[in-house]
């Protein structure tokens, strides 16, 4: 088995993962953003959608969403702690007996037959952390899926400001005295990262030319034990578009989730998020500005594409 696989099972299965991920939106205003993002693109894809799979469905952001619009979806992920969070909350949401919950890994998709699902999802990067299996994924998604598929993924052009801002996150703590144990690390060893921090131009040629993040470290880490962050595989955004037109997808469109919010400071935001009337507003104008192509590079953290499968053969259900 690959080892970006066995390091994303460690990592995804740590016992509070399924409780720190489903507290995103209430910690960091990137996610609200992103959310919201890929909760309009969803609702405003539905039309003849009854079935759904989605791989990589973590706590059930989209998969409770897509329940309570009356689909039934298959909930696909390789971690335990995320799917039981993902029942809890589907339980209390009165939507458990429309969602089927799996645990298995997108490298293996054979239990499902060619077009099974109107609609196939995978959102917030579950494919990036398949490499070097990546394009078979996609392939296979685009496989199950009959009338039309979204994914977002790593963005490579969105990742690489990374490398020069060692404080990236900090930009978006809704409170900086949340109890989150990422926030609180973050706040704490603020300065020591900005003191240690070095412009390291081989690294930002590296991601430019192939993409990863991570590799031998983590490799290095998982064989002592630990549970390293999951190598992540990026994407440019005519890349992605070029492995699901091979695919046969059409009509495909891409966008940036959170390329406006980026350039926006922390102080900013915080005051837009505590303003009900400038927070819709400004949500209202980040899905405008973040879906427009030509921004789709510079999303924060992920680069999302809609398409159409348009089957030269009729489906007959
Ligand atoms: C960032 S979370 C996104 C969850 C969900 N799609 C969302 O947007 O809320 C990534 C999810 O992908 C899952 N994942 C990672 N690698 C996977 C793999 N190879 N196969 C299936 N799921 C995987 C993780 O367990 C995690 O739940």
């Amino acid at each position: 088995m690959d080892y970006s696989r066995k390091i994303a099972e460690r990592q995804w299965n740590l016992p509070d993962k399924g409780e720190l991920e489903s507290r995103r939106e209430a910690t960091y205003i990137d996610d609200i953003i992103q959310k919201g993002h890929l909760q309009r693109k969803l609702l405003e894809n539905l039309d003849g959608i009854k079935t759904v799979f989605d791989g990589g469905a973590g706590c059930g952001r989209f998969s409770i969403l897509l329940a309570k619009q009356g689909c039934r979806v298959t909930h696909f992920d390789i971690s335990q702690p995320m799917i039981d969070k993902a029942k809890e909350l589907a339980e209390k949401e009165n939507v458990l007996d429309q969602i089927t919950f799996v645990r298995g890994a997108l490298e293996d998709l054979r239990a499902y037959a060619d077009r099974s699902f109107d609609l196939v999802i995978s959102f917030d990067a579950p494919v990036s952390y398949t490499w070097p299996n990546q394009e078979k994924v996609i392939a296979e998604l685009v496989r199950i899926a009959r009338k039309r598929i979204m994914l977002s993924v790593s963005s490579r052009l969105g990742s690489l400001p990374y490398l020069a801002n060692p404080i990236q996150k900090n930009q978006f703590f809704l409170d900086e005295q949340a109890d989150d144990p990422f926030v609180r690390w973050c706040v704490e060893n603020r300065e020591k990262m900005i003191e240690g921090f070095r412009f390291d131009k081989a690294h930002a040629e590296q991601l430019w030319t192939d993409g990863l993040m991570g590799g031998e470290a983590e490799i290095a880490e998982y064989e002592r034990g630990g549970a390293p962050w999951c190598i992540t595989y990026t994407f440019l955004p005519d890349e992605l578009e070029r492995i699901l037109a091979v695919n046969g997808v059409k009509n495909i469109r891409l966008s940036g989730p959170g390329a406006y919010g980026r350039t926006i400071p922390r102080e900013i935001l915080v005051k837009i998020m505590n303003d009900p009337q400038q927070r819709q507003d400004f949500l209202d104008f980040c899905y405008r500005f973040d879906s427009n192509p030509y921004v789709c590079g510079m999303g924060k953290d992920n680069l999302m594409a809609v398409g159409d499968i348009i089957s030269e053969v009729p489906y007959h259900a």
